[in-house]
């Protein structure tokens, strides 16, 4: 295993693609191999029993591929699968749970977070659990948003169904008098302008992916795994279900960097 080997990224479906943005931008010069569960989307709903066989079957794919280590670009994978895979295998395998609860704890002042995420992750209460961990006086509030992966997979980033959504959703937060609010599906930091205006200035939105990337390479970097050598990084995009929607969609999201996606079946 060298530094030139690629990073495995997955979720299920284009979601994954804003830590792709953080990844872009902190680590341009890595290669990776992006998964997209499609055949499976959305997570939300699944029992962990089904997550757990999509998420042995994904990173076998990805070893396969030889990864140099796996970023679970996937709140509900981070929440219920990763604490037991991370055990499983030998390459380390990073979440976005744990960025996201640091980085929610160092901003709030008033010690009152909200959670957008899927209702699997908010299930698992293990936002509130990370939280909590960090700062036990912390008072967290999670709500599901079923409606928010299928607006961004068909690309309606704005416009009157997803402010209806939004406004669903982040109303009984700000009730609560929250003042820091984490994205906690990756794939609602696609609506983070709709959902920042309605939430209002004083409500600070957590992208859990900045600091997951920062804390990849940080952990790559003490590996002596780190591709920082600016040759053009071979970036490879995989679906196992509909990837025209995901080449059309993943390019709006991405600036049109995906140049094909290919399709198999795990
Ligand atoms: N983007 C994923 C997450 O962070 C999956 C969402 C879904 O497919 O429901 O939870």
């Amino acid at each position: 295993m060298g530094k030139y080997n690629p990073i495995g990224i997955f979720d299920s479906g284009v979601g994954g693609l804003t830590v792709v943005k953080s990844l872009l931008e902190e680590l341009p010069y890595e290669n990776f191999i992006y998964f997209g569960d499609t055949a499976h989307v959305p997570y939300g709903n699944k029992t962990p029993s089904e997550l757990f066989s999509y998420a042995h079957n994904i990173i076998k794919f990805l070893m396969a591929n030889n990864v140099k280590a796996i970023i679970v670009a996937c709140g509900t994978h981070s929440s219920i699968t990763l604490p037991v895979i991370s055990t499983e295998y030998s390459l380390p395998i990073l979440g976005v749970v744990n960025p996201g609860a640091i980085m929610a704890t160092n901003h709030s002042k008033n010690n009152k977070i909200g959670v957008l995420a899927t209702q699997a992750t908010v299930k698992s209460l293990a936002y509130t659990k990370a939280i909590k961990a960090i700062n036990k006086n912390c008072e967290v509030y999670e709500v599901f948003c079923p409606e928010f992966v299928p607006l961004v997979e068909a690309g309606k980033l704005d416009g009157e169904a997803t402010e209806l959504a939004v406004a669903k959703y982040v109303q009984p937060l700000k009730v609560l008098g929250i003042d820091t609010l984490i994205l906690g599906c990756t794939h609602y930091p696609f609506l983070d302008e709709v959902i920042g205006l309605y939430a209002g200035g004083d409500i600070k939105l957590i992208n859990p992916s900045y600091t997951t990337v920062t804390v990849l390479k940080e952990l790559l970097a003490e590996k002596g795994l780190l591709n920082d050598e600016g040759l053009a990084p071979q970036r490879d995009f995989y679906v196992s279900g509909d990837d025209s929607s995901f080449f059309r969609v993943g390019n709006l999201l991405l600036d049109n960097i995906i140049e094909k996606v290919a399709k198999v079946n795990l």
